[in-house]
């Protein structure tokens, strides 16, 4: 059977993209899917110049100043295009309208900072901080049609005792984040095949 093509769709730093592009090119991830491409809707996104460096196609699409629909035409040529079985959600920061999510029923995949049954939407490592949690779980889930509510495939707790800032939670939780992404989907892509 063919390898899982997957889209990563990214908005900023990318770390996860990095980290799932380093797992392709060096551990087991890399026997069930290749990277397609990675396509960003910021110009300016910095995890485009690092997918460039691991020879990884990348396109930009812009998303600002165009209507979803607009947005989400171009964004599906490019998926037909590159020929893409999975869509990755690193770090993306657009909601993807019914739409699209019907023609990729359960082959968008999202990695969010938190147990999404007890925190969905954007800061989770803030609500981590604020709650003064000793524990969070980053959830690799199912993208459906509402905010961080599909279906969980893989779940990571990370210890927060002692993290006495912001900054240290993040730097934890990141960490886990980049294992447990590839973790999810070599699991998700082996099942498949
Ligand atoms: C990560 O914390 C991820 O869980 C969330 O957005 C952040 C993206 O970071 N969805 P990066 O761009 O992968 O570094």
């Amino acid at each position: 059977m063919n390898k899982v093509r997957i889209a990563i769709l990214i908005s900023g730093r990318g770390s996860n993209m990095q980290a799932i592009l380093q797992n392709i090119q060096q551990n087991e991830l890399g026997n069930y899917c290749e990277a397609a491409l990675v396509l960003a809707n910021v110009e300016s996104a910095p995890g485009l110049i690092t997918a460039e460096s691991f020879g990884v196609p990348t396109v930009t699409v812009p998303s600002k100043g165009k209507t979803r629909q607009q947005f989400e035409q171009e964004l599906m040529q490019y998926l037909a295009a590159g020929k893409v079985d999975y869509i990755v959600l690193a770090g993306f920061n657009r909601i993807l309208s019914p739409c699209i999510i019907a023609a990729y029923k359960n082959r968008i995949v999202n990695i969010h900072p938190a147990d999404t049954r007890a925190y969905q939407g954007l800061h989770g490592y803030q609500w981590a901080f604020d709650n003064k949690l000793q524990q969070t779980k980053i959830t690799v889930h199912f993208v459906d049609e509402g905010v961080d509510t599909g279906e969980i495939i893989m779940q990571c707790p990370v210890d927060l005792t002692n993290a006495v800032t912001l900054e240290d939670i993040v730097q934890r939780g990141l960490a886990a984040e980049h294992i447990v992404y590839s973790q999810a989907l070599t699991h998700l892509f082996k099942e498949r095949m």
